[in-house]
């Protein structure tokens, strides 16, 4: 069987996500972010198109690195305002059967007893199909707004998630034995409270003492994504994800970073998935004239705005044709190098701004049905991904052409689905189970039982 394209909307509880500037085009609807049809009705459109999963993108602070203020930002709704992406999954679900939920939640400033209770929570209420992108975020308003002078410095930020995983593994995993509820009923109780330990844990970050409250879910610990791809969060995707996600770019310098991160993982499958923008017409000159149509939308100061603050650079202090100094970003470092990838050492402003085909710095893959199909064939082959976080642009019309024109090609020639496997999401994904197996540690924790 011929190897089956993995696909993802990738989305974000706001306006303007990645292709900024959009919202204003008269037919996109994400303004209705903020209710639920609107949310019900995309889960059903991606589940009409057997998408694997929606991937919920999240920050906690705004974009202020632009002119050192967030005015940009918020004229643009460049990721503000901003809803928490966890409460829209539970309506998403009900209304779906199969489709998987990737939902970014950033850990620096919870407590993983907190966090681990309200993902266990999802994973009941989606009968499994909870995943979770491991994020620390980049950005120093969210640290402000939590009462920090400044986000942890970026290897650090990773140290803290080790730790963090260490945690939530041990209560996902670890605190309720798989028979605490049959060993339970056998003496007339609920569940037995020999089957349930508590976790105790004395560390550099973090301090627990005590039982995981939600009884083990169907997949016990989500799945797990991470899109961090700097060296340090290359080691840490190699120990805890299953799927990682990468920026697109030129296929090469991919290519070679999916066979690092495949190398790092060993023996445990990795699901990469690449991000992509996709504008597909019945003909090319279709697609081409959707194109022209949106990018009369697309905002220069949205995309700068955006890209200042995953950069860690204020593009409002350099001239056009300034050399732009990029030192050691506390940001996004593996976008600092895609940056440099595509324009070269030298760049500046003006080459970052050729770089916006739409709203950002992803250029849009635009073709027939047919030659958007082979563009994302050639991905799979050349750059060895698994399948595609697929950026929105005009909403919901975006996800409906990949629904109505893509999926049935890539069906035809298949490498695409035909219908959902059984199942929670790491089974649907990875075909061998709902739990974690070894040699992932989340697996090392479990309470057999
Ligand atoms: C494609 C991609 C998507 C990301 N999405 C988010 C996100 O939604 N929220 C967030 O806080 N960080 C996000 N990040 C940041 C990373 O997950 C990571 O925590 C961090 O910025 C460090 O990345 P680095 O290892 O490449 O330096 C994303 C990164 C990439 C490459």
């Amino acid at each position: 069987m011929k190897k089956q394209i993995k696909l993802n909307a990738f989305d974000m509880a706001c306006v303007g996500h990645i292709q900024q500037g959009m919202w204003r085009h008269p037919r996109d609807q994400a303004t209705q972010y903020n209710t639920l049809d609107y949310w019900i009705r995309l889960a059903r459109t991606l589940e009409r198109g057997l998408f694997d999963g929606l991937f919920l993108a999240d920050v906690l602070g705004v974009y202020d690195v632009y002119g050192g203020s967030p005015d940009a930002a918020i004229r643009e709704a460049a990721q503000v305002p901003l809803l928490d992406p966890m409460l829209l999954v539970p309506a998403m679900a009900a209304a779906t059967e199969h489709l998987g939920f990737g939902i970014t939640c950033n850990l620096a400033y919870e407590a993983p007893y907190l966090f681990a209770r309200r993902m266990s929570t999802l994973d009941h209420l989606t009968k499994g199909r909870a995943g979770w992108n491991i994020v620390t975020g980049y950005l120093d308003s969210a640290a402000r707004a939590m009462g920090l002078s400044a986000q942890m410095a970026h290897d650090d930020r990773y140290d803290l998630a080790d730790e963090y995983m260490e945690l939530v593994y041990r209560l996902w995993e670890g605190s309720w034995g798989a028979d605490a509820r049959s060993a339970g009923a056998a003496m007339g109780a609920y569940a037995d409270p020999s089957r349930i330990r508590r976790v105790r844990h004395d560390g550099a970050q973090y301090k627990l003492d005590a039982i995981h409250l939600v009884e083990p879910s169907p997949q016990r610990t989500p799945v797990l994504f991470q899109a961090g791809a700097s060296d340090r969060g290359r080691r840490f995707a190699a120990r805890h994800a299953e799927c990682v996600f990468v920026n697109g770019g030129p296929k090469p310098g991919v290519a070679q970073l999916v066979a690092d991160l495949r190398a790092r993982a060993g023996a445990r499958p990795l699901c990469v998935m690449v991000g992509a923008t996709l504008i597909v017409g019945r003909t090319e000159a279709e697609a081409r004239n959707k194109l022209e149509d949106y990018r009369r939308h697309a905002s220069v100061e949205g995309a700068l705005a955006h890209a200042s603050a995953s950069l860690g650079i204020d593009f409002a202090r350099y001239g056009m044709d300034e050399p732009v100094q990029s030192g050691p970003t506390q940001a996004i470092q593996s976008n600092v190098e895609a940056m440099a990838r595509a324009a070269g050492p030298a760049w500046t402003k003006r080459k970052l701004i050729d770089q916006f085909v739409l709203g950002s710095r992803q250029p849009p893959v635009v073709g027939s049905a047919e030659q958007v199909a082979d563009a994302l064939m050639q991905w799979m082959d050349e750059a060895d991904v698994d399948g595609f976080n697929l950026s929105r642009t005009v909403m919901p019309e975006c996800l409906e052409d990949v629904v109505e024109l893509i999926v049935p090609i890539l069906q035809e020639r298949g490498v695409f689905k035909r219908a959902y496997a059984p199942g929670t999401y790491r089974d649907k994904l990875f075909g061998a189970g709902a739990l974690l197996q070894p040699p992932h540690p989340a697996a090392h924790s479990r309470f057999e039982g």
